[in-house]
Order: C-alpha cells, then sequence, then structure tokens
C-alpha cells in the first residue's frame, strides 16, 4: 500500500511524525513524506522536522505563500503531477489548512483514496478560511479518523456513512507524549532568564485578530496591562510580525519592557514553556488542546472553537479579543481562580497505532 503522507504547513508536523514513524513498523506499507512548502521558513518548518525527528521529505513542492486561490492552486498543480508520477493507494492528510484540503481535491478527481486525520471539527464559523478546508477535506475523504466526540456528530449530521467515521483519539497529544521526556532538555528558559518565574505565553496570528489594526491593537493594549504584572512571552509569527510592521505596531511593541517578543521557536522550547506557564493566551487551534492535555489554564482569543471539548472538560476558556475582557480573565488565573480540566477520551499517546491499524485492516 503506498500512502503519501502530507505536511504544508507548522501545524502539520506534529501530527505527522507519530503516523509516519508508526507506518514504517508495518511491511505492507510504503508510506512517502511530501512537503507542500505552504511554510518555508526555516523556523517554521525546518526546526520541526529536526525536532520531532522526522525524515526529510521524500518530495518538496516549494509552493510558499499567496493568496487563498494562489497557495491552494499552485498545491493542485504540482500535487496532480506527483499523483499520476507515483501511483499511490492512498493520500493521508491531517488537520485543516490550505495544503490538506488542495491535495485533497486533486486525490478525489483522480480516483484515490484519502485519509483524514482530525476529521469532523468544526466551528461553524464560515469566515475562517480552515473551517471551508475541513468541510470540503470530509466531503471527500474515505477515512475520517477523529480526536473527539463532537467531531463524530458533525459528520453524521453532514450525512457522511458511519462506516467511514472513527474514533481514534488525537495524534497532536501522541507527539507531546512522546517528545515530554526530550523537551525537558531545553534551556528556553533559562535563555529567556524566567527559570523559576511566572510568566504568561501568548501566540496569535489568525487573521480576524491580526490583520485588522484595531483588533491587533486592542489585543496589544490588554498585553501591556497584563505586562504590568509578570512577563510575557511572545513568539510572534510570521503574518502577525508582518502585520504588526505595517500597521505601525512595532513600537507599541518594543515600549513593553517585561514582553519577550521572540522569532517563531521550535517544538521542544515551545513544549517546555507551555509545561511552566501560569497561562497561555492565544488563537491557535491545537494550543487549546495541548494545554488542555497538560493541564495548563488556556484562555482563547476567539469568539467559537471546533475543539470543544476542551472547553467542556479541559481547562481552555473562550474569551474572545476584548481588551477589558483578556485582561479580566487574565487576572482571575493569576489571583488563582484556574478552572480544572480532565485529559478526554483516547488522548493517551497512540492514536496514530489505532489509525495505522485501521488503515491496514480495511484498506483491501
Ligand atoms: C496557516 C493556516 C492556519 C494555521 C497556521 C499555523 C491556512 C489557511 N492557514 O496560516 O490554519 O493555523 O498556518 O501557522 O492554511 N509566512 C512566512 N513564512 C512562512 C510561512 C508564512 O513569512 O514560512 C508569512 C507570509 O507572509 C504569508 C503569511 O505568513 O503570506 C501567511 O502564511 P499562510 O501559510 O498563508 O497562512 P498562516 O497564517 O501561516
Amino acid at each position: 500500500m503506498k500512502i503519501i503522507n502530507i505536511v504544508g504547513a507548522r501545524p502539520n508536523f506534529m501530527k505527522i511524525a507519530p503516523i509516519q514513524r508508526e507506518m514504517v513498523k508495518h511491511r505492507q506499507i510504503h508510506p512517502v513524506l511530501l512537503h507542500t512548502g505552504q511554510h518555508y521558513d526555516e523556523k517554521m518548518s525546518k526546526l520541526f522536522f529536526e525536532d520531532l525527528e522526522m525524515p526529510q521529505p521524500d518530495i518538496y513542492l516549494g509552493v510558499g505563500s499567496g493568496t487563498h486561490a494562489q497557495q491552494t492552486a499552485k498545491i493542485m498543480i504540482e500535487f496532480e503531477k506527483v499523483i499520476e508520477a507515483k501511483k499511490p493507494d492512498l493520500i493521508l492528510v491531517v488537520g485543516d489548512v490550505n495544503s490538506t484540503a488542495a491535495c485533497s481535491m486533486v486525490a478525489a478527481k483522480m480516483g484515490v483514496k484519502i485519509a483524514h486525520v482530525e476529521a469532523g471539527l468544526r466551528s461553524f464559523d464560515r469566515t475562517m478560511p480552515e473551517e471551508i478546508n475541513r468541510i470540503v477535506t470530509d466531503a471527500l475523504s474515505d477515512f475520517l479518523f477523529v480526536t473527539e466526540k463532537s467531531g463524530m456528530e458533525n459528520l453524521q449530521r453532514e450525512g457522511i456513512s458511519d462506516k467511514k467515521i472513527f474514533f481514534t483519539g488525537n495524534v497532536m497529544i501522541d507527539s507531546l507524549v512522546y517528545f515530554m521526556q526530550k523537551a525537558e532538555n531545553s534551556d528556553i528558559l533559562h535563555q529567556l532568564r524566567l527559570n523559576g518565574q511566572p510568566y504568561v505565553l501568548i501566540t496569535l496570528h489568525r487573521p480576524s485578530n491580526v490583520d485588522v489594526r484595531e483588533n491587533f491593537v486592542n489585543l496589544l493594549d490588554a498585553f501591556a496591562e497584563i505586562e504590568k504584572e509578570l512577563s510575557i512571552v511572545f513568539p510572534i509569527h510570521p503574518r502577525s510580525r508582518k502585520m504588526m510592521h505595517q500597521f505601525g505596531l512595532d513600537k507599541k511593541a518594543s515600549k513593553m519592557k517585561n514582553l519577550k517578543l521572540l522569532d517563531p521557536i521550535g517544538y521542544l522550547d515551545f513544549m517546555q514553556l507551555m509545561r511552566r506557564a501560569k497561562l497561555v493566551l492565544t488563537d491557535s487551534g491545537g494550543i487549546q488542546e495541548e494545554t488542555t492535555y497538560l493541564g495548563i489554564p488556556c484562555l482563547t482569543m476567539r469568539e467559537n472553537t471546533e475543539r470543544p471539548v476542551t472547553i467542556e472538560i479541559g481547562t481552555n476558556i473562550l474569551i474572545g479579543s476584548d481588551t477589558e475582557k483578556v485582561v479580566t480573565e487574565t487576572k482571575k488565573i493569576l489571583r488563582g481562580d484556574v478552572k480544572n480540566g480532565m485529559i478526554p477520551e483516547l488522548w493517551d499517546g497512540r492514536a496514530a497505532e489505532r489509525i495505522v491499524n485501521i488503515l491496514v485492516e480495511k484498506y483491501n
């Protein structure tokens, strides 16, 4: 069984790593690793391959950035040639980035089966590009591997046959479990002079938060209040860095003496920063899940989430992007008013094993 495993953007790497590792254990599977090049900066891509001990991609499409249509189209054109040449039996895609949907569309039209890992998540907000990618990919997939129960319900409601849906747990958590010990060796806290010090960890990159000046300013105002009390560590996404500069906000950020604005950091350093943080403020999808697993308080600066289990039983709270709300919710946690969470079902480090076993068993 020849399977092309697809990665494109930063949040894909830690999802594919455990799957690729599991696949090589099976004689009947020949995994091929393809990187679309949606993310290409060393710190957004290469660093993750190293940290996650991934093999070099067998195929690199080098598509780079662009508008959604440009990026999706470029991936489709290049990926069609790959399918033509390699004739895979199946492609495996993860998550909800443009690479995920683009490769799925190509495979579906060429009669190649598709496995979607992290299927069924819905924010019910079609202004998010990821929501469109999720809907398209799920509609075209033959194997839908789901991380939380809400995903099963969403897919059933959309009329997808039960036979295609498998509740297998969360591969992102597989990586977290696998690399937990190794992350302890990271000296990022020492480098930032934060050993034993309390700090808030922030990530921010959603277009709704950083592509609109007013929203970005509101959040920076909130950070300015928070940094009066304790340090903030903010590894900044290239999109946000670019927008901060375009909006003339660099000075506003540099005035905050307790704000440590960093270039994007690797997987292991980031895991270590999450584990020792007082709380995490984020608009990421995956970080809501990782903090729930680690039991670290998470405030999500969005109006909705496609990962409701992190709210229902995890440590996550949705707070939107209003300045005052961000500040008050942060201060609540700093005062010790912390939501206790539990680890969701099947987030146990063995999701990739379940997925690969199902593929081996059901494929023929
Ligand atoms: C993408 C995903 C998003 C995911 C995020 C994680 C889509 C629609 N979005 O968003 O779901 O949460 O990745 O990081 O697929 N850039 C660089 N270097 C890079 C990559 C990007 O400088 O290596 C800059 C470019 O200016 C680019 C911008 O970031 O135009 C946005 O990159 P893009 O891949 O389009 O979307 P992300 O915001 O990264």
